[in-house]
């Protein structure tokens, strides 16, 4: 029995030890196990890491793509603008070579962006009185930037050139609050300026923009002003516009005047003018007049452009568009010269009876004949044009169609109103009146 249940112990001994060794085998094992996992793991995740970055590297390739594609695109389509240009200029050479050559006047350029229905307004208007004095005004459109329907409008006219200025430079305004738009329209003239005067050497180019008609004598008004241009170098522009050329403040198509304001709208520059400002870019015109006519040439239909709707309602819808064919070619202009129209315009204001006080609409109306209104500054005119209802605002210290101070406008039809500055009768060498 003894020996018995000692060999029983030597045998759960065995058991024991046996066991403890499977143990001792498994952890081992598990282990090794545990081990192999561990390394599965970090391939795994080293794995996924070069997959994330080749993906990031395929994204970036596909940007690059995608940014390639659009530079493609846009040369596509500068070679497509250049494309036709090329044919354009080839038909247009063709066609002056088989027609006899005359010095032009003066070039006109329609200055478009992106309004291709008023464009073609603006073209139509133009052609209407066009056919007749075509070798003489060679009409350009310039466009700024790209859009396709301005292009296309343009080139579907034979009568002009279509020229396009395409400026991908980033705007950088010298102050703050500035519009970039004011960059990029002057960047456009000074343009459109240099390829007339110096690449397709015109002496005069007459400036438009894509939201005007024009009057019947549009181009013998300008044919005449080239003539005073080239006469009277005191003369900065001739302009087809009269900021108070509202119905009711004109009368007469024949009358022109001097301005010391910059009219705009519709003028006529001569190279030795662009010369001297296309460096500096900026209106200078000390001592310098432009010449303006009573009725407008050019009427300006844009309500939807720049200029605000209030604006366009109040001033520009009630411009009277000259419609009387006048031939100034028999007209003798030379009234407007420097000497001559100081003495001109002083004894109009001289002969008109003087006003003073309050009522001023009212004491006009009993006047027969025309009167002079003296004005002290600033206030006091802005004052006395809103009674008239003219134009009340200055620009650079004189008001709008000033010459030397006085503004003058019709009322009731046919009397002129004189509205005479504080130093304006000594500027005019007027003495002994008050
Ligand atoms: C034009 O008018 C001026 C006066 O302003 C006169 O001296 C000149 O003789 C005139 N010329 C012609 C061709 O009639």
């Amino acid at each position: 029995m003894a020996r018995w249940s000692c060999d029983f112990r030597y045998l759960l001994i065995l058991v024991v030890i046996g066991f403890i060794y499977t143990q001792m085998k498994l952890f081992a094992t598990q282990s090794e196990y545990a081990e192999a996992l561990e390394t599965a793991v970090e391939a795994e995740n080293h794995c996924r890491n070069q997959m994330r970055l080749l993906i990031d590297q395929i994204s970036m390739n596909q940007e690059n793509i995608v940014v390639l594609e659009e530079k493609v695109k846009r040369q596509e389509q500068e070679c497509e603008h250049l494309r036709a240009l090329v044919q354009d200029l080839e038909k247009k050479g063709v066609r002056s070579l088989t027609r006899e050559e005359q010095a032009p006047v003066a070039a006109v350029v329609i200055m478009a962006c992106n309004r291709a229905d008023y464009l073609e307004r603006t073209i139509k208007s133009i052609l209407k009185y066009h056919s007749l004095v075509a070798s003489k005004f060679p009409i350009f459109v310039s466009q700024d930037g790209s859009n396709s329907d301005v292009r296309a409008k343009a080139l579907s006219y034979d009568q002009l050139t279509y020229m396009q200025h395409l400026d991908y430079e980033p705007v950088r305004t010298e102050r703050p609050g500035e519009l970039i738009a004011y960059y990029k329209i002057a960047r456009h003239y000074k343009w459109a300026m240099d390829q007339l005067f110096y690449k397709h050497k015109f002496n005069r180019v007459i400036i438009l923009e894509d939201d005007m008609e024009i009057a019947p004598d549009f181009f013998d008004y300008f044919e005449a002003g080239a003539g005073l241009l080239d006469k009277d170098k005191s003369i900065m522009a001739i302009s087809s516009w009269n900021d108070n050329g509202q119905k009711q403040f004109v009368h007469d198509p024949y009358m022109l005047y001097r301005s010391d304001f910059f009219p705009g709208l519709g003028w006529m520059l001569a190279k030795p003018t662009w010369d001297e400002l296309s460096p500096k870019l900026q209106e200078n015109h000390k001592g310098r007049q432009f010449i303006r006519p009573e009725v407008c040439r050019t009427y300006n239909f844009g309500e939807h452009g720049s200029s605000l709707g209030q604006f366009f309602q109040q001033y520009l819808k009630p411009i009277k568009l000259n419609d009387v064919k006048v031939d100034w070619k028999s007209m003798n202009l030379s009234y407007l010269m420097e000497d001559k129209f100081v003495k001109h315009f002083a004894d109009m204001v001289k002969n008109a009876k003087p006003l003073y006080g309050s009522d001023l609409v009212l004491k006009t109306n009993n006047v027969d004949g025309d009167v002079r209104i003296k004005y002290k500054d600033q206030s006091h005119f802005e004052n006395i044009a809103q009674q008239f209802g003219i134009f009340e605002e200055w620009k650079d210290g004189i008001p709008r169609t000033a010459y030397k101070g006085v503004v003058v406008f019709r009322h009731q039809t046919l009397k002129r109103v004189f509205l005479v500055g504080p130093d304006s009768l000594h500027q005019l060498g007027i003495q002994n009146v008050v």
